[in-house]
C-alpha cells in the first residue's frame, strides 16, 4: 500500500473518507476516546483488512459503530435496561455488548462469530459526520498495531500504522483519551467487561444498581489479554521513590518527575493524558529503558487508567 493520506477534519476530507469506506478501504478517524480504525462492517474484505493492518487476532470482536439510535435496531435487540443505558450515554464513550439480530448482515469477522455485536454511538463531531456520510455500520478497533499503546492524536496512528492503511482523518487530539466503558447488556443484570471512558459509579447511578463485575481472571471481552498498552521498555506501578534512570510519570504533586498525568491531581485530566504520557515516556526510555508511574486511585476514571497500566506493566 502507498504511503497514508492525511486528510482535514472538513467537507472535502470527510467527503474522500466516506468515499474510501465505500470502497472497502480503511481510515482512521478521530473519536472522543481514541482514534479508531474504520472500515465498512458488511464487507468482509474490508475487515479482514482492518485485523491484518492491525495484527489483531481474529477470535478478538470488534466494536460497530453507529450515527443514529435508530440504526441500532437493525444489529442488535435492546432490552429495557440496555434502552435506558443507551438512552443516557449515547452518543458517548460507553459500548453496549447486545445480542445480534440474525440477518444483521454483517461480516461474521466484526463478531468473531459470537452470538452478540458490541455497538457504539461515539460523540465526537467529525466520526460522527463520517458516520452519517457512510450512511451505514463501521467497525473500529483503536487505531494502533495490536497489543501496543491505543492513538489519541493523528501522529500516534501514523506512527504505528503508516503505510498499513488508507488515510487518518486528522480531529486533534482526543478530549476523553481512554477507549470506552464496555458493559455486556446480554443479560438481565448488565455487566461490566471493561473499565474505559466512562465511570461505573455513573453508570451505576442511572441504573440505581451495581453493575456485575467481570469475574475475576476470566477472560470476558476477548480482546482484554493481560499485556497490552505495552511500550517498548518496563514500566513500574504505584511508585512514590523512583529508581535513578527511570522516568517517573507523576500524579498529584511529584517533584523532579519527567512527566505529569495531572500536577493538581485531576483524573479526568489524568485519563485525557495517559496514552500521551504512554507515547512520550516510550519515546524517552528507549527501547531498554524503564518508565514508573505514581499511584493513580483507584475511583472514577482511575479504575479505567490503572486497568491499563497494570496492563501496560505487564510480563509478556
Ligand atoms: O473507545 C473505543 O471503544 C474505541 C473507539 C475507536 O471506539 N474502540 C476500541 O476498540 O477500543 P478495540 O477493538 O480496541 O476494543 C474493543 C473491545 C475488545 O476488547 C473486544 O474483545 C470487545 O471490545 N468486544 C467486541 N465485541 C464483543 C462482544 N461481542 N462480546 C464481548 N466483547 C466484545
Ligand atoms: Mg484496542
Amino acid at each position: 500500500m502507498p504511503d497514508t493520506r492525511l486528510l482535514s477534519a472538513d467537507a472535502p476530507g470527510l467527503k474522500r473518507a466516506a468515499a474510501l469506506l465505500r470502497a472497502g478501504r480503511l481510515v482512521a478517524m478521530p473519536t472522543e476516546t481514541v482514534y479508531g480504525l474504520a472500515g465498512d462492517a458488511t464487507n468482509d474484505r474490508a475487515v479482514a483488512g482492518i485485523f491484518a493492518a492491525k495484527g489483531r487476532p481474529r477470535f478478538n470482536p470488534l466494536i460497530v459503530h453507529l450515527a443514529d439510535p435508530g440504526q441500532v435496531a437493525a444489529f442488535a435487540h435492546l432490552s429495557p435496561v440496555a434502552q435506558r443505558l443507551a438512552a443516557a450515554f449515547w452518543p458517548g464513550p460507553l459500548t453496549l455488548v447486545l445480542p445480534l439480530r440474525p440477518q444483521a448482515g454483517l461480516s461474521p469477522l466484526v463478531t468473531a462469530e459470537l452470538p452478540s455485536v458490541a455497538i457504539r454511538l461515539p460523540a465526537h463531531p467529525v466520526a460522527r459526520a463520517l458516520l452519517a456520510a457512510f450512511d451505514g455500520p463501521v467497525a473500529a478497533p483503536s487505531a494502533n498495531p495490536s497489543g501496543r499503546i491505543s492513538p489519541v492524536t493523528a501522529a500516534h496512528v501514523l506512527a504505528g500504522l503508516d503505510g498499513r492503511i488508507d488515510a487518518v482523518i486528522d480531529g486533534g487530539p482526543c478530549a476523553v483519551g481512554l477507549e470506552s466503558t464496555i458493559v455486556d447488556a446480554t443479560r438481565d443484570t448488565p455487566r461490566l467487561l471493561r473499565a474505559g471512558g466512562l465511570s461505573v459509579e455513573e453508570i451505576e447511578a442511572t441504573l440505581g444498581a451495581p453493575l456485575a463485575e467481570r469475574a475475576e481472571g476470566a477472560i470476558t471481552a476477548p480482546g482484554q489479554l493481560a499485556s497490552h498498552y505495552a511500550p517498548r521498555g518496563r514500566v513500574r506501578l504505584d511508585v512514590a521513590h523512583p529508581e535513578p534512570g527511570e522516568v517517573w510519570v507523576g500524579y498529584g504533586p511529584c517533584p523532579g518527575a519527567a512527566l505529569s498525568l495531572s500536577p493538581g491531581g485531576d483524573l479526568t485530566e489524568a485519563a485525557a493524558r495517559l496514552f500521551h504520557a504512554l507515547h512520550e515516556a516510550d519515546a524517552m526510555a528507549g527501547e531498554s529503558g524503564r518508565i514508573a508511574f505514581a499511584p493513580v486511585p483507584e475511583t472514577g476514571l482511575g479504575r479505567a487508567i490503572n486497568d491499563r497500566l497494570r496492563r501496560a506493566a505487564a510480563p509478556r
